[in-house]
C-alpha cells in the first residue's frame, strides 16, 4: 500500500471540522482588520529563498526542498510565505500605489525536518505581510491581530514574548560586542554554533543544542545596543500594545531564526503548553532591507506566521472542542422511488436554504436507514411514505423526544427551519 510522504498529515474526520472552524475564524479576523487575501505558488526560483530567508538560516542550510523542473530551472517548495508575498509585490509593483498593502495568506509550507509532533515536513500557516510602512502603529497591531485571532480560538495563557534587533547601526554595535562576547566562549558551544560564529553570529543565540548554556545565557543583549532612535521606536510599540491591552513579556532571548528582521521581533506561546519550542504558535517582525535586497525600493515590511498544525493540537485537547462532530440537521427517509423523487426535491430546498440535510445514497431500507440518521446525529428525520405524499404532507420525527407530526408539503422548509 502507497503511505503518506513522512512529516506529513491528513486532515479527516472531525479533525477536519476544527480546521474549518479556524479557517473560518482567521478569514473573519483577517477581513475584520481589513487585509486582502493573497495566494501565491507553492514553489519559487531557489533564489528567492537564499537570498531572503539567508544563506546562514537553518532552514536554507538544511530544509528547503529544492529541485529542478523539466526546463533545468531551479526550484524550491515554499519554506514559509514572507518571500513569496515581497516577490508578488515588487512584480506586481504594487509599492507604486500611494497606500500601505496589507496582505493575509493561509497555506501549507515545506521542510525538511525531523518531524515530531508539532513538528512537520508539510504544514499550515496563516500569516500576515504588512508592506510600505515604518510606523510603529503598524508594528503593534500585526502583533495584536496574531495575539486576538489566538484569543479568539480560547486558547488560554497567552504570551508574546518581544525584542527589538534595532536599525543597522544598533544591529553592528550589537554584533560586535556579541562576537567579543562569544570568541573566548567557542569551545562551550556546539560545532554548528562554531561553524555560525563565522557565517552569522546571532544565529547562535536561538541554537536549539546550546540554548540553555551559560554562554547563551549570559551573552549581551539587543536592546542594550538600541540607538536612540531605536530605542525609542521600540517604547513607541510597546506603548500602542499597552493600549490594545495585549500581554507582552520584553524578552531578549528572541532574536528568530530568519536572517531578515531587524526593529520588533516577537513571538507568541500559550504559557499553558509551552514545554517545548515546538510549542511556539507564531512569530514574526519587522524587515525593513528586506524589500530592498530583493531589487525593490527602500521601502518597509512587517508581518507573523502562525503554525494551524500547533494551533490544532492545542483545540484538539480543549474541552471546548470536545463536542465538535459532524452532525447533520435533517435527514430524510424513503424508500420507493416515487418517495425518492420528493426526497431529492425536499434535500435541494433544505440546502439551499442552509440546512444540513442528507439522505440516503446507497439504497439502504428503512431500519439502515434509521441507523444513519442516529450515526449522523440528525436532529429531525422526514420520513416519506406514498400514502401521506398524495394528501400533500410528510412526516417530520424530532429524534431527541421521538415525537412525530404530519406537516405540509409546501411548508416543509419553513416548519423545519423553525423547529431545529
Ligand atoms: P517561523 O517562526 O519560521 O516564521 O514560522 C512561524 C510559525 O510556523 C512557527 O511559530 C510555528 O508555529 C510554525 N512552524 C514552523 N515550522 C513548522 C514545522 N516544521 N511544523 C509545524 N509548524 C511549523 C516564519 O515562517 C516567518 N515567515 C514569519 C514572518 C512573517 N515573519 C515576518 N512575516
Amino acid at each position: 500500500m502507497i503511505t503518506k510522504p513522512k512529516g506529513c498529515v491528513d486532515v479527516t474526520g472531525d479533525e477536519s471540522l476544527l480546521w474549518e472552524y479556524v479557517n473560518d475564524v482567521v478569514s473573519t479576523m483577517m477581513r475584520t482588520y481589513n487585509y486582502e487575501f493573497i495566494r501565491t505558488p507553492i514553489f519559487e526560483a531557489s533564489e528567492l529563498y537564499h537570498r531572503s530567508v539567508g544563506e546562514s538560516s537553518d532552514i536554507v542550510k538544511k530544509e528547503t526542498y529544492d529541485f529542478k523542473d523539466k526546463g533545468d530551472r531551479n526550484l524550491t517548495l515554499r519554506p514559509e510565505g514572507t518571500a513569496g508575498v515581497v516577490r508578488s509585490y515588487l512584480e506586481n509593483k504594487a509599492y507604486a500605489l500611494p497606500d500601505v498593502k496589507k496582505y493575509y495568506y493561509n497555506g501549507t509550507m515545506y521542510r525538511y525536518e525531523r518531524p515530531q509532533s508539532g513538528r512537520l515536513r508539510e504544514f499550515t500557516q496563516f500569516g500576515v505581510e504588512v508592506l510600505g510602512s515604518n510606523d510603529p502603529i503598524v508594528d503593534a497591531e500585526v502583533i495584536s491581530l496574531q495575539y486576538k485571532i489566538l484569543e479568539t480560538l480560547h486558547i488560554s495563557n497567552l504570551e508574546v514574548m518581544i525584542n527589538s534587533l534595532g536599525d543597522a547601526e544598533s544591529r553592528k554595535n550589537y554584533k560586535e560586542a556579541l562576537v567579543k562576547y562569544l570568541e573566548p566562549n567557542l569551545d562551550k558551544l556546539c560545532d554548528d554554533c562554531k561553524e555560525r560564529f563565522k557565517t552569522n553570529p546571532l544565529r547562535i543565540l536561538d541554537c536549539k543544542v546550546d540554548k540553555d548554556s551559560e554562554v547563551l545565557k549570559n551573552a549581551p543583549k539587543t536592546i542594550d545596543y538600541l540607538n536612540k532612535e531605536s530605542k525609542e521606536r521600540f517604547e513607541t510599540v510597546l506603548k500602542y500594545l499597552d493600549i490594545m491591552d495585549i500581554d507582552y513579556e520584553v524578552n531578549p532571548s528572541i532574536v528568530r531564526g530568519l536572517d531578515y528582521y531587524d526593529h520588533t521581533v516577537f513571538e507568541i506561546v500559550s504559557l499553558d503548553n509551552f514545554e517545548t519550542e515546538h510549542n511556539v504558535l507564531g512569530g514574526g517582525g519587522r524587515y525593513n532591507k528586506l524589500i530592498k535586497e530583493l531589487d525593490g525600493p527602500d521601502s518597509y515590511g512587517i508581518g507573523f506566521a502562525c503554525g494551524m498544525d500547533r494551533i490544532i493540537n492545542i483545540l484538539k485537547d480543549m474541552d471546548l472542542y470536545k463536542d465538535i462532530k459532524r452532525q447533520v440537521e435533517v435527514y430524510i427517509m424513503y424508500v420507493s422511488e416515487e418517495e425518492k423523487l420528493h426526497a431529492i426535491d425536499i434535500a435541494q430546498n433544505l440546502r439551499l436554504n442552509g440546512v444540513i440535510t442528507e439522505l440516503d445514497n446507497m439504497g439502504k431500507g428503512l431500519k439502515g436507514q434509521f441507523k444513519e440518521a442516529d450515526r449522523l446525529q440528525a436532529k429531525l428525520l422526514i420520513i416519506l411514505n406514498n400514502e401521506d405524499l398524495q394528501k400533500g404532507l410528510v412526516n417530520v420525527k424530532d429524534n431527541a423526544t421521538k415525537e412525530e407530526e404530519k406537516v405540509d408539503l409546501g411548508e416543509i422548509v419553513e416548519y423545519i427551519i423553525g423547529n431545529l
